[in-house]
């Protein structure tokens, strides 16, 4: 099934909701159960440094026992590698989580500090983890990615949300380049039922993170409708129906 497009889906939010009253409830591995449940193909977590949302114990659980994929994005950190070692999600994102590692579209700038991630990343893959790196569409950043050690890219589709010009043939060319380079392509960020289609049409991207949106929706029409939906919305897109 190698046209098939995954839906990653980012449950940070639910956290977020938790965390608002202190207490337990939403728990975000039973939304991760749910999310699985109703389909999708992978879990995404952000673990921060400031632990705003999900927090070690929900990472410790939803890698142990959510029956997916768990992607876990992350800051380039020694700590947050060393967590990452221990807990073996199926992948690692990394993510800019400090302003000055933040490229002009929100990107992590993997150019200008390719020499501190290569060796975290090295530590990363010789865990056996699958290490993407959240960049903007740009082809200097995808080569500093390969050379970097990643086997996989994601690419920031912010920019293109927002409806910049031109944005779409900008994630469209860093797609098909990655896929030179060997990289597989993911994107994220900002993916909406609205605005999904063009970029689940390009072939080369395997996989999209959505989170926001998804939890928005789902309180109007329940979590396993909402997921369904942004997969048949992929699905047709993939298949030129959309
Ligand atoms: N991909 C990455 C790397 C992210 O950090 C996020 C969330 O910030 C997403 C995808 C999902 O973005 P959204 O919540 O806007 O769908």
């Amino acid at each position: 099934m190698t046209n098939y497009i995954r839906l990653g889906v980012n449950i940070d939010h639910v956290a977020t909701l938790r965390n608002a009253r202190g207490g337990t409830h939403p728990d975000p591995f039973t939304i991760a159960q749910a999310c699985v449940a109703a389909g999708a193909d992978g879990i995404t977590i952000h673990l921060r440094e400031d632990r705003r949302h999900i927090r070690d114990a929900d990472a410790i659980k939803i890698c142990a026992e959510i029956p997916a994929p768990i992607n876990l994005e992350m800051a380039a950190t020694e700590e947050m590698t060393t967590i990452a070692c221990r807990l073996r999600p199926h992948g690692v994102c990394i993510v800019p989580e400090r302003r000055l590692e933040i490229t002009t579209e929100g990107g992590l700038d993997v150019v200008k500090f390719h020499a501190q991630l290569k060796p975290l990343i090295a530590r990363l893959n010789d865990s056996g983890i699958v290490v993407s790196l959240f960049i903007d569409p740009d082809l200097d950043q995808l080569e500093a990615a390969l050379e970097a050690g990643a086997a996989v890219v994601e690419l920031h589709t912010g920019a293109y949300a927002n409806h910049k010009a031109g944005e779409l043939a900008r994630l469209a060319n860093a797609a098909a380049f990655s896929n030179k380079l060997g990289l597989e392509c993911h994107a994220g960020h900002g993916l909406t039922y609205e605005n999904v289609t063009p970029v689940a049409a390009l072939p080369e991207i395997r996989e999209l993170n959505i989170g926001h949106y998804l939890m928005g929706e789902a309180l109007l029409v329940g979590l396993p409708q909402t997921i369904r939906h942004m997969q048949a919305l992929m699905a047709a897109a993939r298949s030129g129906g959309a």
